[in-house]
């Protein structure tokens, strides 16, 4: 299955990146860099890096970004740790484990997390072999999409809407802002690191945009009805902090139609990348059907 060969082409090289940035070069600071390293190294599922390594491959880039590929990496696992806390999902369990804040305290996991999100602008900077500009309008995207405007700006409605039960745009919007904006990054990094013209960058971001609904949407499905053991988080997340989802307002079927229109959708963006983009069509219909 095509999808396997994606991963196995791309995880080697991200595995051994984020253990190479997060290892200790003193033993300074043990607390927060074995919590960060803890979060980091616990086997997610790399997405984002797996795309923005492979958009640029299709791109026709040909050197090792995965320097910039485990930044991405970093922003997303820094946001799990954060998302976990008391205050914000209060959940204990992420990626199979305990979650930071559970194995190392709360003060640590927030600091943990803080670290990782810093570095990870050091370690998009020290992307080598790549024109500076490049680089420069990379971060900035990079920058923007985790960002207030982005990740965070979803994180802040996300809890504003606890409890509440907001229009489905607004759920939508929501969406985007907490999960699209990195999977936009993620596509967007890698196509502008290749060099490649402002039509393919914007194709690469509608298509991570329409993805990252689709997966928001089956990760809310999962939420109801996953093995709790297979997911790695705990399972109920959602009603226990009573959260509005599609799968609240429309039910698991109609959830899972809307993801498998949102799939289709993202899919069409990928056609003016052509026939490189193979295994990008594979890695967006299994991400359709994942369960965890
Ligand atoms: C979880 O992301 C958070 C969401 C945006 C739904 P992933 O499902 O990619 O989590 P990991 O990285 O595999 O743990
Ligand atoms: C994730 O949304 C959003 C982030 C930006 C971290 P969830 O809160 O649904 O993610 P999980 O289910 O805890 O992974
Ligand atoms: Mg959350
Ligand atoms: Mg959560
Ligand atoms: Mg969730």
């Amino acid at each position: 299955m095509a999808v396997n060969e994606l991963f196995e082409r791309w995880l080697p090289l991200i595995e051994r990146k984020l253990e190479m940035l997060i290892k200790a070069e003193n033993r300074k600071y043990e607390n927060a860099r074995n919590a960060a390293a803890y979060s980091l190294l616990s086997g997610g599922k790399r997405i984002r890096p797996v795309l923005m390594l492979e958009f640029y491959r299709v791109c026709g880039g040909r050197e090792d970004i995965s320097s910039f590929a485990a930044a991405i990496e970093m922003i997303h696992t820094y946001s799990l740790i954060h998302d976990d806390l008391p205050c914000m999902d209060n959940d204990d369990m992420r990626r199979g484990k305990p979650s930071c804040h559970k194995a190392f305290g709360e003060a640590t996991a927030l600091l943990a997390g803080d670290a990782l999100l810093t570095q990870a602008f050091s370690a998009a900077a020290g992307t080598e072999n790549i024109p500076a500009e490049r680089i420069v309008k990379a971060i900035n995207v990079l920058s923007e999409k985790a960002g207030l405007e982005g990740m965070i700006g979803g994180q802040v409605m996300d809890l504003a809407f606890e409890n509440i039960c907001p229009e489905t745009s607004e759920i939508l919007e929501m969406y985007i802002k907490k999960t699209s904006c990195l999977l936009e990054a993620s596509a967007m990094c890698g196509c502008i690191l290749a060099g490649a013209d402002s039509v393919h960058v914007k194709a690469a971001e509608k298509y991570a945009e329409k993805l990252g609904l689709a997966f928001q949407i089956r990760d809310d499905i999962l939420d109801c009805t996953a093995d709790e053991k297979m997911l790695g988080k705990p399972v109920g997340s959602d009603e226990k902090n009573g959260k509005t989802t599609f799968v609240t307002l429309y039910g698991l079927e109609s959830a899972q139609r809307e993801a498998e229109q949102l799939s289709a959708e993202a899919l069409q963006q990928l056609e003016i990348f052509g026939e490189e983009a193979e295994m990008l069509k594979e890695l967006t219909e299994y991400l359709l059907d994942r369960k965890y």
